[in-house]
């Protein structure tokens, strides 16, 4: 059972209306103190307001831990460059689900489960049948995943322990068996059925690129760079879609719903979509000397656009993920033979010109991992629909233990903000005739 480790310490107090109120101070193992504001609407009449949720702590957690200051993000304690350069992602998995790492019998044990629930059930493959062909990847996904409620009802019940662990083994072997689907659907192949004896990122490899007429041949470097990119993306604390899971979930709606529910959070461009957004920008800049334009066009208050996989709203420093990403990638181009794509010039000469620029010093506008996952999993040969599909399969692991952790603690309430209301005030209805 999930334990709280949070510590009152003290008390800060605040004076509204002429009341002064005491707002505990809790303490967490490590980074900023929270004021407990559970009871400032009883005692003061006032709700809180913070769109956007920039000063707002929802909720208390012992997995993933970010100084966005320090460029610092750590998985249960360890650093993300020493799990990316040392570890798996099933080990990855199993640390997130579990908090500790594997023994290698815990870890033998836990690779033997994923690998023995990669299978769908053959009904669930007609789904796909059913959308368009050029229906986007993503939206394959949102419909598939939530539609897996309804073919695991054994592993639907969020009270029985086993049947969360039942689910939670499910999705994350089933998730590179649908994703790989809904890339051969587009590409109008024949799905290619997962095969056991293969890891899990070279499995999901060749699922995506084998054809009945042609089997795939396992590259190892490419099979580890897979492999990293899903550890990068594994978890990454309270963001957009894990909060949407958490929300989801806090009504005690079934873990394959609030998932689906994830995944259509990550899609927007200003989350998991950044990727694709980021590769279609460097095609649109196209040149080196083109960027002086967009990187003006950035600064233009007036216009809308943004340095895509740029920015982030925890790091005010370079995201750790993206140095390990950047080095992934040019160890994928080189392995590929195209180190001269033109893109990673433009990305390379475009870091460097916005990393020197006083407008982004200023805002501390660093390349995020987005940045440079793209040109990597171009290279690899997904196309750009697929980009935000990868990071919903890698990020699956991060989301259910995150959903885990919300529904065994005792503390956990349905979640439910307020508001700051501005509409119109009580009013008579006026009959159509009248208006
Ligand atoms: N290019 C140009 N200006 C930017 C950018 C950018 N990429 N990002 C932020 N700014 C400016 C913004 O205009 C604002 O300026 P001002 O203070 O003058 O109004 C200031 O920086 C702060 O921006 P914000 O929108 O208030 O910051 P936020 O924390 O709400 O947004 C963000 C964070 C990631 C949505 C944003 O930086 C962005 O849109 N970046 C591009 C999209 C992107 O790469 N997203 C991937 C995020 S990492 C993957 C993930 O975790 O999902």
């Amino acid at each position: 059972m999930w334990e709280s480790k949070a510590r009152p310490e003290g008390a800060a107090t605040l004076t509204v209306n002429g009341k002064t109120v005491e707002l505990p101070v809790i303490k967490g193992s490590v980074g900023p103190d929270v004021l407990d504001i559970r009871n400032l609407y009883r005692d003061t009449g006032m709700f809180t307001y913070d769109p956007g949720f920039t000063s707002t702590g929802s909720c208390e957690s012992q997995i993933t831990y970010i100084d966005g200051d320090a460029g610092i993000l750590l998985y249960r304690g360890y650093p993300i460059d020493q799990l990316a350069e040392k570890s798996s992602f099933i080990e990855v998995c199993y640390l997130l689900l579990h908090g500790e790492l594997p023994t290698q019998e815990e870890l033998k044990t836990f690779d033997w489960t994923i690998r023995r629930h990669t299978m769908l059930h053959d009904q669930f493959d007609q789904f796909f049948r059913g959308f368009r062909r050029d229906a986007h990847p993503m939206a394959v996904m949102v419909g598939t995943v939530g539609a897996l409620s309804a073919f695991y009802h054994d592993s639907t019940d969020i009270n029985d322990p086993k049947a969360r662990t039942v689910a939670s083994h499910r999705m994350i072997a089933k998730m590179p068996t649908i994703a790989a689907r809904a890339y051969k659907y587009s590409a109008g192949q024949p799905f290619i059925s997962p095969r056991n004896e293969l890891d899990y990122a070279s499995n999901f490899l060749r699922m995506c690129f084998a054809v009945p007429a042609e089997d795939y041949e396992t590259n190892h470097v490419l099979a580890r760079a897979m492999d990293r990119i899903f550890i990068l993306h594994a978890d990454h604390e309270q963001n957009a879609s894990t909060s949407t899971v958490r929300l989801a979930g806090s009504s005690g709606a079934n873990p394959f719903a609030c998932i689906a529910a994830g995944i259509a959070s990550l899609w927007g461009p200003a989350h998991g979509g950044a990727n694709e957004a980021a590769l279609n920008m460097l095609e649109e800049i196209g040149t080196v000397d083109r960027i002086p334009e967009f990187i003006r066009r950035a600064k233009d208050k007036n216009d809308p656009f943004r340095l895509m996989g740029f920015g982030h709203r925890v790091y005010k420093n370079y995201d750790p993920r993206a140095k390990v990403m950047q080095k992934t990638c040019h160890e994928v181009l080189d392995v590929l033979g195209v180190r001269d794509e033109p893109l990673l010039k433009v990305a390379m000469e475009l870091e460097k010109i916005a990393l020197e620029d006083e407008y982004f010093i200023e805002k501390k506008l660093y390349p995020n991992i987005d940045f440079y996952s793209g040109i990597t999993l171009r290279a690899m040969g997904f196309p750009t629909e697929m980009f935000t599909v990868l990071f919903a399969l890698a990020r699956t692991v991060g989301w259910i233990a995150q959903w885990s952790e919300m529904v065994e603690d005792p503390s956990q309430r349905i979640g439910r903000p307020r508001q700051l209301f501005t509409g119109a005030t009580e009013r008579d209805y006026v009959p159509l005739s009248s208006r």
